[in-house]
C-alpha cells in the first residue's frame, strides 16, 4: 500500500520526510512526493519511480519549511506517473493532501466538482479529497479542520490522509478510516505516519489512531477528536523496537538480512515465552481468553499469502496437538463465504502487518457472528491486533523486504508454542510429551543456524538454474504448505513462473509439463511419506525433468536420483517446515539476484495490502 508521513517541528521538514519515506518505501515504490509549507509558500515536489528520483530532485532544488507531508505510492487508480504522484492539490493549489486507501465514490464526487468548475490534473481517486477540502474552504469553512471534516463526510471508502493549507501554514490535519495512521510525539515536534518504523529514529512515543479519528497538529502539539467532533481519550504507547532493526546492517538486501535473522529471532521468541528452568510456556495472551478456549470445539485460522501458508501448517499442528477440529481459510474467500461454525469457535487471524484488508474484514465478520477471536500479528498496535479479543505478537521485528521471510518462520514458531500450550491446557498432550516437544523447540535456533552452512551451495544451484522458465515445488503432508511458500517466494522475487502441488497430485495432471526444461524442487526430509516422495522424484527423472531435493543430512540415497541435494539438519517431521523454509527463501533470493531483479522491491507488489 501507500505510505504517508507528516512532520511539524523545528527541523527541515523535507529531510525528515525523505528519511521517513525511505523506511516506508516497502509500502509502495511507484512514485514519491512531498509538500512543505514555509509561511504561505507551498513547495511541491513529486517524482515517478524510485524514491531516489525524488531525493535527486530535492538535492538539486531544495525546499524550505519545517512543516510538511510526504507519500510513497503503490498505484491503484491511475498508472505510476508524475502527475498521479502525491501530494495532490486542489483547484487553486491552496491545499495539498496525501492519501492511503481507496475512495470508492470518487467518480461521482469528481463529476460534481467538475460541474462547479474544478479541473483535475491526475487520474487518481485521491485528488478529489484536495478539491473537496478546498471547495469547503472557499464556501465558508473557517479552518482547515472544519473543511477536512466536511470533506470526509462526503467520502465513501478507506483512507489515511494528511492535509495542509496555505491559509494555516502551521497546521496538519490527519484522519483515518480503514487505513493505518499513527501519531509520533517528539520533543517540540510531532509526526504522523502510516507505521511506527517510519518515525522510530525520532520518537518512540506513539498514539495509534482509531478509525474515524481526526488529529489536528500544530507547533504547540496536537489534539485528537472523533470525526463528529466529540473528544477522544488516547494513550501514548512507548515502543521498544531497536532503531537499527530497520537497517541493512551490511547485508546487500533486507531480504537476505531478514533470512539470516531467523535463528536469533526464534531464540528471542523462546526467551520471551519459555521458562527454561521448568520447560513451561508463558502465554498470557491465551490465558486471557482461557474460558473461551476451553469451551471451543472448533478453530478457524484465516490469513492471506505467506501468512496463509503458515495458517495451513497451523491447521495440521493444531489438530495434532489439540485434537480440535481446525479449518483454514483464505481471508479474501472467507469474508464472503457462508461458513458453518459452532458457537464459541475460536477464529485465529495470522498477519504480519496487521492491516491486510481481507483479513481485517473477515475478522470483523467472525466477531459479528459472535465468535471468539485471537490474532498473531507482528506490527504492534495494528488494526487487526486491536480488533481481536487477544493478540499474540510474534516479535519478528520490522520486516522491510517486501517478500515475507522471517515473519513466516516467526508465525510458524509461535503457532508451535501456542498449539502445544493449548494441547496441554486441553489435556490432549501429557506433561512428559509437552516437555519433550518444548525441548525439541529449544534446539531449533541452532538447527536453523546450521542451514546456512549450505548457503554457498544454494547460491551455486541458483547459478545453474536461474535461466529456467518453469519451476514446480512438491511436498507432502505438512510440507505441502512449505512447497506453496517456496513457489510464492520464487515467483514474487525472481518473476519465474512456478506452481506447487502435493506430490501425490503430480500424476493427476501436472506431470504433463515435466520435460528437461522443468525444474522441480522436491521437499523430501525424513518423514512418513519419504518413500512416496522418492517415487515421485523418479517419475520426474524418467521424464528428464531436473530435480533439486531438500533432504535430511545423511540421506545418501537421494543423491542417486536428484540432480542437486540441499541438506538440512535432522528434525522431527512436524517441526521440519521451520528448517525447510530457509533453503527455499535462499534459493528464491539467489535466483532473483542472478536474474538482476530488485529483490527488496519486487515489481507490482507492496507490503500490508490494506485495500480490497
Ligand atoms: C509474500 C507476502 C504476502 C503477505 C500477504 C499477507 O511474501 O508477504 O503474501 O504474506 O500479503 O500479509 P500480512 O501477513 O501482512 O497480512
Amino acid at each position: 500500500m501507500c505510505g504517508i508521513i507528516g512532520y511539524i517541528g523545528k527541523k527541515n521538514a523535507s529531510k525528515i520526510i525523505i528519511e521517513s519515506l525511505q523506511r516506508l518505501e516497502y509500502r509502495g515504490y511507484d512514485s514519491a512526493g512531498l509538500a512543505t509549507l514555509d509561511g504561505k509558500d507551498l513547495y511541491l515536489c513529486r517524482e515517478v519511480g524510485d524514491l531516489q528520483n525524488l531525493i535527486n530532485t530535492i538535492q538539486e532544488f531544495p525546499v524550505k519549511g519545517s512543516l510538511g507531508i510526504g507519500h510513497t505510492r503503490w498505484a491503484t487508480h491511475g498508472e505510476p506517473s508524475k502527475i498521479n504522484a502525491h501530494p495532490h492539490t486542489g483547484r487553486r493549489d491552496q491545499v495539498a493532501i496525501v492519501h492511503n486507501g481507496i475512495i470508492e465514490n470518487y467518480e461521482q464526487l469528481k463529476e460534481k466538482l467538475i460541474g462547479k468548475g474544478h479541473k483535475f490534473k491526475s487520474e487518481t481517486d485521491s485528488e478529489v479529497i484536495a478539491h473537496l477540502i478546498e471547495q469547503y474552504l472557499d464556501n465558508g469553512a473557517q479552518i482547515l479542520e472544519q473543511a477536512v471534516l466536511c470533506a470526509l463526510m462526503d467520502i465513501k471508502g478507506t483512507y489515511a490522509i494528511a492535509a495542509v493549507s496555505k491559509k494555516e501554514p502551521n497546521k496538519i490535519v490527519a484522519a483515518r478510516c480503514g487505513s493505518p495512521l499513527i501519531l509520533g510525539v517528539g520533543d517540540n515536534e510531532t509526526f504522523i505516519a502510516s507505521d511506527t518504523s517510519a518515525i522510530i529514529p525520532y520518537t518512540r512515543k506513539i498514539v495509534f489512531l482509531e478509525d474515524f479519528q481526526v488529529a489536528v497538529i500544530d507547533d504547540q502539539g496536537f489534539k485528537i477528536s472523533n470525526i463528529n467532533g466529540s473528544s477522544v481519550n488516547y494513550n501514548i504507547t512507548e515502543i521498544d523496537w531497536d532503531v537499527t532493526a530497520a537497517q541493512k546492517k551490511g547485508y546487500a538486501h533486507f531480504m537476505l538480512k531478514e533470512i539470516h535473522e531467523q535463528p536469533q529471532m526464534v531464540k528471542k521468541i523462546l526467551n520471551e515465552k519459555l521458562d527454561f528452568k521448568n520447560l513451561d510456556l508463558k502465554i498470557d495472551e491465551l490465558i486471557k481468553i482461557k474460558s473461551q478456549i476451553l469451551a471451543a470445539h472448533q478453530l478457524i485460522i484465516q490469513a492471506c499469502g505467506t501468512s496463509y501458508h503458515a495458517a495451513m501448517i497451523g491447521e495440521i499442528i493444531f489438530e495434532y496437538f489439540t485434537n480440535l477440529h481446525t479449518d483454514v481459510e483464505i481471508s479474501s474467500e472467507f469474508r464472503y463465504k457462508h461458513f458453518i461454525a459452532e458457537q464459541g469457535s475460536l477464529v485465529i487471524s495470522i498477519t504480519q502487518s496487521g492491516e491486510t484488508a481481507d483479513t481485517l474484514v473477515a475478522l470483523k465478520k467472525a466477531k459479528q457472528r459472535g465468535l471468539n477471536t485471537f490474532s498473531l500479528c507482528n506490527v504492534v498496535g495494528s488494526s487487526i491486533a486491536r480488533e481481536s479479543d487477544s493478540v499474540f505478537y510474534i516479535h519478528a521485528g520490522p520486516e522491510i523486504g517486501v517478500a515475507s521471510t522471517k515473519a513466516f518462520t516467526a508465525q510458524l514458531f509461535s503457532l508451535y508454542l501456542i498449539s502445544i500450550f493449548l494441547g496441554a491446557l486441553k489435556k490432549n498432550i501429557k506433561p512428559e510429551l509437552k516437555n519433550s516437544l518444548i525441548k525439541d523447540l529449544t534446539y531449533i535456533p541452532s538447527l536453523m543456524s546450521r542451514v546456512f552452512d549450505v548457503e554457498n551451495y544454494i547460491a551455486r544451484c541458483a547459478d545453474k538454474y536461474h535461466e529456467f522458465r518453469d519451476f514446480y515445488f512438491l511436498g507432502r503432508g505438512i510440507n505441502y504448505a512449505s512447497a506453496l511458500e517456496g513457489s510464492l517466494k520464487l515467483k514474487e522475487v525472481s518473476y519465474i513462473h512456478s506452481s506447487a502441488y502435493p506430490a501425490g497430485e503430480l500424476k493427476h495432471g501436472p506431470i504433463a509439463l515435466v520435460t528437461e526444461n522443468m525444474v522441480t524442487v522436491c521437499i523430501v526430509p525424513k518423514s512418513v511419506t519419504y518413500d512416496k516422495m522418492m517415487s515421485n522424484i523418479q517419475e520426474i527423472k524418467a521424464r528428464k525433468g531436473k530435480v533439486i531435493a531438500i533432504a535430511t543430512e545423511g540421506d545418501e540415497q537421494i543423491k542417486k536420483y536428484a540432480d542437486d541435494v540441499i541438506y538440512i539438519p535432522e528434525v522431527q517431521e512436524i517441526f521440519s517446515p521451520l528448517l525447510v523454509a530457509i533453503p527455499l527463501q535462499l534459493l528464491a533470493y539467489y535466483i532473483a539476484l542472478k536474474r538482476g531483479c530488485n529483490v527488496d522491491k519486487p515489481r507490482n507488489l507492496s507490503k500490508g495490502i490494506a485495500v480490497d
